[in-house]
């Protein structure tokens, strides 16, 4: 039976997932990675430590679901956006790659943002530190021999595709992420790449993220045990392969992503950009489509932190929490712990505890963690009414989606009914292997592209809704208090 396998280069894994034309997940294997921290603000990985885990995951797949494997007829990648993966003339990493959750570039997107005011409606968001366009011009500042040895620059899961196949393609999706793409034309924007000294040679190719780009290099189809004629979609970013992954293609479709990130992402099918805002208005995986997503660096990697603190496993944490629940808590944490992009620009925040007492148990905390991410979401949902669409609905995605515990406190901060789907953690993996199904067969989105079997929907509960109101404000309150303060902050221990 035909397959599709879809590869997610993630932050914290690489996932992978076969998937037969039943649409039924048949394996799937998650290899963790590491990220490097070397100074303060900067967030680093080898490419080449992904390539090494894509093939582990590979090897899994086929160990776990042999037949399955055999049936390959395409592949879908998708990935970590806005990262900078930076080749020399033979296709090497120059330096390791300069992730979406760095902040070193903030300089750099100030002033891109002050000399070309006029770039932001065109790039659909005003120029952020974690986009890949200011990180090129930090480079050709602070390494200037690895700016002029660069013959390439690609996103992340866009270097996994050059080592399946040998091509240098992105798709739009990822291209919308760097800050050069012209959302409303689905081109390189000539203006934002000179911005940054570079020109179209040292740019990918451009597809659609449904569009074949090139089949698996021989050698490649040998060692993994493949056919010959697999071919290699376009993919997308991690945020548009969630959305295809949950069947997310019409004008209005609404979800919440809760992976180490977040994104409250709604699909449109006209471009509509609000710079100022902060919301992205990025081109979608699908032709003649687009997305207005809030983009928050802290998700679920919060309350992963918070546990590797307490020495403690996630799910026993949250069953204690919910255990010992009785309504808003009195603390307040702020989740900024790798900076905030919506709605504060802010790679200097941090993150906060406030309110802390004799009393405050490890429970406190982690019932404070869930709310302080859920209450960012609030902010991101004021964020997207500011450019011009209403939420009524959405669903929920990512690792975080697991609990409906955490989900029923999103729906009351947020007061909209969520719905929960099965298998909706390995979103961006099936969404990608979708793509690989589209480019592969030629079918119609529509056809394919459908929204996962809901295990629940989560209905806001007024009497909640009504205590998290003002809790939203204080936590509003409190940042605007400390804003100030994060500049001021010792840095680099
Ligand atoms: C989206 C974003 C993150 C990364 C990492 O704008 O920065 O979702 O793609 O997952």
């Amino acid at each position: 039976m035909p397959c599709y396998l879809g590869i997610d280069v993630g932050t914290s894994a690489v996932k992978a997932l076969l998937v037969d034309e039943e649409q039924r997940t048949m394996a799937d294997a998650t290899i963790p990675l590491e990220t490097s921290r070397p100074q303060d603000l900067w967030s680093e990985q080898d490419p080449e430590t992904w390539w090494a885990a894509v093939q582990t995951a590979v090897e899994r797949l086929c160990i776990r679901a042999p037949a399955a494997f055999s049936g390959i007829e395409g592949i879908g990648l998708s990935g970590q956006m806005h990262g900078a993966v930076l080749l020399d003339e033979r296709g090497q990493p120059l330096r390791p790659a300069i992730l979406w959750n760095d902040g070193r570039s903030f300089q750099e997107a100030e002033e891109l943002r002050r000399f070309h005011p006029e770039l932001s409606r065109t790039m659909g968001v005003i120029p952020m530190p974690g986009f890949t366009a200011p990180k090129l011009l930090w480079l050709a500042r602070h390494e200037p021999e690895t700016f002029r040895a660069m013959r390439m620059v690609l996103s992340p899961k866009d270097f996994i595709r050059l080592k399946l196949t040998g091509v240098c393609i992105t798709e739009m999706s990822d291209a919308a992420g760097t800050w050069w793409l012209d959302e409303a034309a689905r081109d390189w924007s000539d203006e934002a790449l000179a911005a940054t000294g570079l020109d179209r040679l040292r740019m990918p190719e451009l597809i659609e993220g449904s569009a074949p780009s090139g089949m698996v290099r021989p050698e490649i189809a040998r060692a993994w045990g493949l056919r010959g004629d697999v071919t290699v979609s376009g993919g997308a970013g991690d945020a548009a392969a969630g959305a295809v992954g949950l069947g997310a293609i019409d004008d209005g479709s609404a979800f919440i992503s809760l992976g180490t990130s977040g994104q409250l992402f709604v699909t449109t099918h006209r471009f509509s950009p609000a710079p100022e805002t902060l919301v992205h208005s990025f081109c979608h995986a699908l032709p003649g489509r687009w997305f207005q997503m809030a983009a928050m660096l802290n998700g679920a990697s919060c309350l992963a932190w918070a546990a590797g603190l307490l020495k403690s496993e996630v799910p026993g944490l949250l069953r204690q929490t919910e255990a010992a629940y009785r309504g808003p808590s009195p603390l307040i944490f702020l989740p900024y712990l790798a900076g905030e992009r919506t709605p504060h620009n802010n790679p200097y925040a941090r993150g906060v505890f406030f309110g802390l007492s004799p009393e405050t148990q490890p429970v406190d905390m982690i019932q404070a963690v869930l709310e302080g991410v859920a209450f960012s979401f609030a902010d991101a949902k004021a964020c997207l009414v500011q450019a011009g669409t209403q939420l009524s609905y959405a669903g929920l995605i990512g690792g975080g989606s697991r609990s409906a515990f955490w989900a029923q406190i999103f729906a009351n901060v947020l007061n909209i009914p969520l719905s929960r789907y099965e298998g909706s953690e390995t979103g961006p993996a099936f969404g990608a292997a979708r793509l690989a199904r589209l480019a592969a067969t030629g079918e119609a989105p529509e056809t394919v592209c459908s929204a996962p079997a809901v295990i629940e929907t989560i209905e806001p509960q007024p009497r909640l809704v009504d205590r998290y109101g003002p809790r939203v404000d204080a936590f509003r309150r409190l940042y605007r208090a400390l804003e100030p303060e994060f500049r001021n902050a010792p840095t680099g221990w």
